[in-house]
C-alpha cells in the first residue's frame, strides 16, 4: 500500500491473526494466575491497543496502570537512553504484575523497567510483548508471553508508530522508507 510521500506499507500480521493470538496469550495468563488478581501495566503509548484487547480476554480480577518511558527519538533508532516520563499511579507491592509492551527489540526499555519495578516488590513480575525481534537484542531479556516473533524489519500498526503515525492500523505492517 503506497502511503504519504515515498513510504510503503506491507502487511506482516493480519488483524484476524492478531486477535486469535491475543486471545491465546490472555488464556495463558488466566491459567497461570488462576484464582488471583493480575495488575497489567501498559508501556505508553505503543502498548495501549494490545493492552486494551488483552485485558478484555483475561477471565480474572484485573486492574490496569500505565507508565511512559522514552528511549527513542522521533525516528527508527534507539537513543539507548531510557527515561520515565510518566510514573505509575499506584503501588505494585504484593501484586501480580504483567508488564505489557508493544515490541521487545534491543531489550533496553524492558530491562530498565524490570529493574525499576522489581525494586517495588511485586509478588510476581511477568512480561508480555505483542512482538519480539530477538535478532536485535543488546541486553538479554526474555518475554514470558510473546505474541509473534518477527524478523528484523521496522513495523507499524496496532499501536506501533513511526513518528507518532500509523498506530491506528489494524494490521501490523512493515514500513519501508525511501533511501535518505
Ligand atoms: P527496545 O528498548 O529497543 O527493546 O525498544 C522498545 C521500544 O522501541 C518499543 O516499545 C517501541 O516503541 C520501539 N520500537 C522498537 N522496534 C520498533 C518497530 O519496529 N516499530 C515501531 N517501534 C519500535
Ligand atoms: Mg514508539
Amino acid at each position: 500500500m503506497p502511503v504519504g510521500g515515498q513510504e510503503h506499507l506491507k502487511v506482516l500480521i493480519r488483524r484476524m491473526a492478531i486477535q486469535k493470538r491475543v486471545r491465546e496469550v490472555a488464556h495463558q495468563i488466566t491459567k497461570d494466575f488462576r484464582g488471583e488478581r493480575v495488575h497489567l501495566i501498559g508501556v505508553l503509548k505503543g502498548a495501549c491497543i494490545f493492552l486494551s484487547d488483552l485485558v478484555r480476554e483475561i477471565s480474572l480480577e484485573t486492574s490496569i496502570d500505565f507508565i511512559a518511558v522514552s528511549s527513542y527519538g522521533k525516528g527508527k533508532e534507539s537513543s539507548g537512553q531510557v527515561r520515565v516520563l510518566k510514573d505509575l499511579d499506584s503501588s505494585i507491592e504484593g501484586l501480580n504484575v504483567v508488564l505489557v509492551e508493544d515490541i521487545l527489540d534491543t531489550g533496553l526499555t524492558l530491562s530498565y523497567l524490570i529493574r525499576v519495578l522489581q525494586q517495588r516488590k511485586p509478588k510476581a513480575l511477568r512480561v508480555a510483548a505483542l512482538l519480539d525481534k530477538p535478532s536485535r537484542r543488546l541486553i538479554a531479556v526474555k518475554g514470558d508471553y510473546i505474541g509473534f516473533t518477527i524478523p528484523n524489519e521496522f513495523v507499524v500498526g496496532y499501536g506501533l508508530d513511526y513518528s507518532e503515525r500509523y498506530r491506528n492500523l489494524k494490521d501490523v505492517c512493515i514500513l519501508s522508507l525511501p533511501p535518505a
